[in-house]
């Protein structure tokens, strides 16, 4: 145990040696849902300041037009025409930065923390002795729900948000929606675009209101935002309407009747000013 940062290293894996001293540290920075308005300050000083920038596919455009010139960005998530790096390159590549006395950001959008493997990376930093640092960002729920104009709790409507993924890897389980269904709660699905049908009826096969209000929200906060909503039972059809490729959410519970986009005559939630 490291008295100073109460760390307790890992056993190393094969053919992995670990290296006994800790050199230098990696900001795993959350970039948040895309407005670069929603950046913490944290992360704009961090971005000022780094050599380099690892970043995925979901870091928008407009956040990436605020790197300067000098900074070396690398695209390790999915772009046009290229396969996205594998998790172990881009861990030997954030170790090989920090060695090289690089101040190294890992940009991701959202949090760092939400269907992100910052633990991965954090775990594979630390067994290389570099410390990681998490800079959270605001998550696709917070970001999507506040752009859509509802909170994702309401003490009249929903005491429980949960998170969950939509993404079944191939041989994998599907989710149990019986642990996912039930009233009073805001079900947030990432990921779950392509399987917004599957998704729909797991859910009311375990018992949740086919009536119970759903949104779609592609591309929130960022150039191309698109809110959709209907029902539950609905939600299959609304998302055969959307870009395979865009990044949506699927929000699910009472709280998306608050929406300006399910009631319009409710006022928009813009500021003025
Ligand atoms: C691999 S997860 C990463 C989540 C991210 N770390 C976060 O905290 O938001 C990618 C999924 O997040 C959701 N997502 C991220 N940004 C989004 C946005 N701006 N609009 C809608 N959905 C978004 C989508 O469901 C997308 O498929």
């Amino acid at each position: 145990m490291d008295g100073m940062t109460g760390y307790t290293p890992l056993p190393p894996t094969i053919g992995d040696e670990p290296s006994p001293q800790r050199s230098s540290a990696v900001a795993l920075v959350g970039a948040g849902p895309g407005d670069p308005e929603l950046l913490t300050v944290k992360a704009q000083r961090l971005l000022d300041r780094a050599d380099i920038v690892f970043h995925d596919e979901l870091v928008s455009d407009a956040i990436l037009a605020l790197l300067g010139p000098e900074v070396e960005r690398v695209p390790v998530g999915k772009v046009k025409g290229n396969h996205s790096w594998s998790q172990d390159r881009i861990n030997r590549a954030l170790v090989e930065a920090a060695r090289s006395g690089k101040r190294a950001v890992r940009l991701k959008g959202g949090d760092p923390s939400v269907f992100a493997r910052a633990g991965e990376e954090i775990e594979y930093l630390r067994r290389h002795g570099i410390e990681a640092e998490l800079v959270p960002g605001v998550t696709a729920a917070l970001g999507c729900a506040a752009a859509a104009g509802f909170p994702l709790t309401d003490r009249r409507y929903a005491s429980t948000v949960m998170i969950v993924s939509g993404h079944v890897r191939e041989g994998d389980p599907t989710p149990d929606w019986r642990r996912v269904a039930g009233p009073r709660r805001t079900i947030v699905v990432y990921m779950g675009l392509s399987n917004a049908h599957e998704i729909a009826e797991g859910l009311i096969e375990a018992g949740q209101d086919p009536n119970t209000p759903a949104a779609l929200i592609a591309n929130g906060t960022r150039a191309g935002q698109r809110v959709s909503t209907g029902t539950l039972a609905e939600l299959g059809a609304i998302a055969a309407r959307h870009a395979a490729d865009d990044p949506a959410l699927l929000v699910i519970g009472e709280v998306v009747r608050l929406s300006p986009e399910w009631a319009p005559q409710q006022p928009q939630w813009t500021a003025a000013w």
